[in-house]
C-alpha cells in the first residue's frame, strides 16, 4: 500500500491484525499527499527486518517513522534506538486493558531514546498521520497549504448545534 508521491513516511507495525487500524493512518496520509512506505514489521518476530527498515529509513527519504504496536509494544522504542528520525508510536487497543500495555509501553521511555506517543488505537492511527504531515509541513510547503485546508475542512465539519429531533 502506498501512493504515487515522493517517499517521507515509513509506517511499521508489529503484525498484520494491526492493518486494519493503521489503514486510517494511511489514508490520512493519502488525503495530504505525502508519499509512505507500510509493512508488517515485528521487533520480536521478525527483528532483522525491523533493523533494515529503520537503518535503511534516512536513506531513503523517509523523515518521520510512524510505529504502531500492540501488548509488549516495544517496536517504536527499537525503531528509535536504530535512527535518528522521529518516531511516532501508535499503541494498539483492545489488548489487556484495553491496550494500557501498549500504552505503558511505548510511551514510558527512559531518557536518551524518544518516541512521540499517540493516543491508542483508530485516534492514534490518525493523529499519527497528521503530526507526520506536520513535521513534513515544516520544510514542504505544498503539505503545509493541505495540512491548513485539512484543519480548515474539518473545523467547518463540525456542527454548532444538534440535529431537531423529528
Ligand atoms: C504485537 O502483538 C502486534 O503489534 C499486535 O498488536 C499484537 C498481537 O499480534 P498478533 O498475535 O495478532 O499477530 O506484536
Amino acid at each position: 500500500m502506498a501512493n504515487q508521491n515522493p517517499l517521507r513516511v515509513g509506517i511499521v507495525m508489529g503484525s498484520a491484525s494491526d492493518g486494519p487500524t493503521m489503514k486510517k493512518c494511511a489514508a490520512v496520509l493519502d488525503e495530504l499527499g505525502i508519499g509512505y512506505d507500510m509493512m508488517v514489521c515485528s521487533a520480536h518476530r521478525t527483528p532483522d527486518r525491523a533493523h533494515d527498515f529503520a537503518t535503511n529509513a534516512a536513506g531513503r527519504g523517509i523523515k518521520v517513522i510512524i510505529a504502531a504496536a500492540g501488548m509488549s509494544a516495544h517496536l517504536a522504542g527499537v525503531m528509535a534506538s536504530l535512527t535518528h528520525l522521529p518516531i511516532l508510536g501508535v499503541p494498539m487497543d483492545g489488548k489487556l486493558m484495553g491496550g494500557l500495555d501498549a500504552l505503558l509501553s511505548t510511551c514510558n521511555m527512559p531518557k536518551g531514546i524518544p518516541v512521540g506517543t499517540m493516543s491508542m488505537g483508530s485516534h492514534g492511527a490518525v493523529n499519527a498521520a497528521l503530526f507526520a504531515a506536520a513535521i513534513i509541513a515544516t520544510s514542504e510547503p505544498e503539505v503545509n497549504e493541505k495540512l491548513i485546508a485539512y484543519r480548515k475542512a474539518q473545523t467547518a465539519a463540525i456542527p454548532e448545534r444538534l440535529p431537531e429531533d423529528d
